[in-house]
């Protein structure tokens, strides 16, 4: 099948690349010319593993092409996937829509023949029906379908969450595009993959529910972790022992700082805008948003008790700074409330991360980044574990460094406590 992919960020690329190895033609497009020329040379925007790799492989053998037209690639298409950012809107919660929109208006010279338009990016409820109505216009005999299919794949983990499914969500009002749609994720269905066909507005919904549900995961797991290391519990074991029951799962049960990237606290936002709209209160959710902006205080007040509520002229390391390991996101990243907060009572923060220095946080007093963790470490107070990268998961701190007067905190829980503590250190983490 023809598909040509709107937006070359996350979703596009790496949605795009891999429907190409499953042998389909696949156009990538972007209005970014400098981005295209690069990843027609193989230079690839953003860091995920094994997706390098992939593009060259497809762009070889000719599957994968990248484009800045956007009105030829679609004429040639049959399907076409709109990946463009939708973040929320500066002044207010609500996810601003306007690429969306700038796509619609663009294409709609351009459907020469049936087409599947499909909104792969995240979008509130009813923005399939606003979409139809825009192409409608424009195409009174109606040889379109406007379909809403989510996607789930996670940064880090994108090709594998790709390639093995647990569902594909088609919202889709018509049997065509529902049929045509079932036989190009029929490679992945074969893999187990459960196909699931809605109604389009509730495939947008169930992109949004997902997503806040897993947050309300992680924070009930956070703030129950508060409680632990009150009790003197492990709350490892607590995860385990609810995730247990199969009614509850053991995923996203992970303590740690406060959740970030671009897309829980966006659609969080985005869920409770649209709920307020239609005067429904979506409560939980709410608390949800509020516990995890709370977050980083309550591991800061931990800093502090840690380093004997002295901060000035400490130095405390961060290994880690993204949101999440195997990503050079720096979204939301909770690095990014804590730092400057330590900066500005007077702490020298070193940081060391494995996808390099970054400019969000160049412009802050006494923060530099240094290119080894034994050069981060060397001389601190306090280690903090910021981000669960490998490369931190067995690091001999006694072996690494002279002076060892160090305390680790490890806000991910991915050392062992009894192996640090046996190698001299003052060890601690999150609920344990
Ligand atoms: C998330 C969803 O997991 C994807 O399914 C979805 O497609 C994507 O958003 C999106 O909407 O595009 P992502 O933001 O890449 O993916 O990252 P996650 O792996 O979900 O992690 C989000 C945050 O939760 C990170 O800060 C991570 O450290 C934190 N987390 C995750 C925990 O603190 N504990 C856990 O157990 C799991």
């Amino acid at each position: 099948m023809k598909l040509c992919m709107i937006g070359t960020g996350y979703v596009g690329l790496v949605s795009g690349v891999c429907f190409s190895d499953l042998g389909n033609d696949v156009v990538c497009v972007d209005k970014d010319t400098k981005k295209i020329e690069l990843l027609k040379k193989g230079n690839i925007p953003i860091y995920e593993p094994g997706l390098t790799e992939l593009v060259t492989k497809n762009y070889k053998n000719g599957r994968l092409k990248f484009s800045n037209d956007l009105k030829k690639s679609v004429r040639d298409s049959d399907i076409i996937f709109i990946c463009v950012g939708t973040p929320t809107k500066k002044n207010g919660s609500s996810a601003d829509l306007s690429q969306v929109y700038n796509v619609i208006k663009e294409i709609t010279t351009s459907i020469n023949k049936y087409k599947i338009i499909i909104t792969k990016s995240t979008v509130p409820v009813t923005t399939g029906d606003v979409i139809e109505k825009l192409l409608f216009k424009k195409n009174k005999k109606k040889t379109f379908s406007v379909v809403s299919n989510p996607e789930f794949l996670r940064e880090g983990e994108a090709i594998r969450d790709f390639s093995y499914p647990d569902r594909i969500v088609i919202g889709s009002n018509d049997k065509k595009s529902n049929r045509i749609l079932r036989s190009l994720y029929a490679p992945l269905l074969s893999k187990g993959a459960q196909y699931l066909n809605t109604s389009r507005r509730a495939a947008e919904l169930i992109k949004y529910a997902s997503n806040a549900f897993l947050a309300t995961k992680i924070t009930f797991i956070n703030e129950l972790a508060n409680l632990c290391e009150k009790l003197n519990i492990n709350v490892e074991d607590i995860s385990i022992g609810m995730g247990l029951d199969k009614r509850i799962g053991g995923r996203f049960l992970r303590a740690g700082p406060a959740y970030g990237g671009s897309c829980f606290p966006k659609d969080t936002k985005a869920i409770t805008s649209t709920a307020k709209k239609h005067k429904i209160n979506l409560s939980v959710i709410k608390t949800v948003i509020k516990s995890n902006k709370h977050r980083s205080n309550i591991l800061l007040d931990r800093v502090y008790e840690i380093l004997g509520k002295k901060i000035k002229g400490k130095k405390i390391s961060f290994l880690g700074v993204t949101f999440k390991a195997n990503t050079d996101d720096m979204r939301d990243s909770s690095s990014l409330k804590m730092i400057p907060i330590l900066s500005k009572k007077g702490a020298i923060v070193n940081y060391f991360d494995p996808t390099g220095f970054k400019t969000e946080l160049s412009k802050i007093k006494n923060v530099r980044y240094l290119d080894s963790i034994k050069k981060t470490v060397e001389g601190s107070d306090l280690v903090i574990i910021h981000t669960e990268w490998n490369d931190f998961k067995s690091i001999n701190f006694k072996n690494l460094v002279k002076r060892k007067k160090f305390s680790i905190f490890d806000m991910r829980n991915i050392c062992s406590p009894i192996k640090i503590r046996a190698q001299g250190f003052k060890y601690y983490s999150i609920g344990r």
